[in-house]
């Protein structure tokens, strides 16, 4: 993502992004591209499935903190708080479960959890 490095957004500043699923497999390598290509990374992640130690781990790479709430995308008062913080020039989606078999044995958990939780994301922004 080198070509990238240098962008700015509307006003002038480094762009920022909200990253949800960052802890996990895709989330927290794209977190460090972005994080090189020069913009400012939120993320939001419940842990369900990935650890912090792997956010910490993302840290000891970029030597740098990052910006981490541990909230769940079902809970709008959260995901509310979190928008009010942060301008977001941008958003990547990963949080999701993705168990291909869960998914057929649990449905409803699979489509309570990824459209519940894509709906809340986009209420902050077309709500
Ligand atoms: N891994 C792959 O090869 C692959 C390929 C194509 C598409 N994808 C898609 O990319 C996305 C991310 O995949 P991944 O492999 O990184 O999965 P992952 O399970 O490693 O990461 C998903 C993250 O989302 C978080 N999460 C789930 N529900 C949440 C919620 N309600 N609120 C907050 N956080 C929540 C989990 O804790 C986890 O850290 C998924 O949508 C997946 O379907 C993955």
């Amino acid at each position: 993502m080198d070509e990238v490095k240098g962008i700015m957004n509307k006003s002038g500043k480094k762009p920022c992004a909200l990253l949800t699923g960052g802890a996990g497999y895709i989330g927290n390598h794209t977190a460090i591209e972005m994080i090189k290509a020069d913009y400012d990374v939120v993320i939001v992640d419940n842990l369900h499935n990935s650890y912090m130690e792997a956010l910490k781990r993302v840290e000891k790479i970029l030597d740098q903190k990052l910006t981490i709430y541990v909230e769940d995308l079902l809970d709008k008062a959260a995901l509310q708080k979190v928008f009010s913080k942060h301008h977001f020039d941008c958003v990547i989606h990963f949080a999701g479960l993705k168990a291909v078999y869960e998914s057929v044995e649990k449905p409803l958990l699979y489509y309570r959890n990824n459209l519940n939780g894509t709906i809340n994301l986009l209420e902050n922004r077309f709500g």
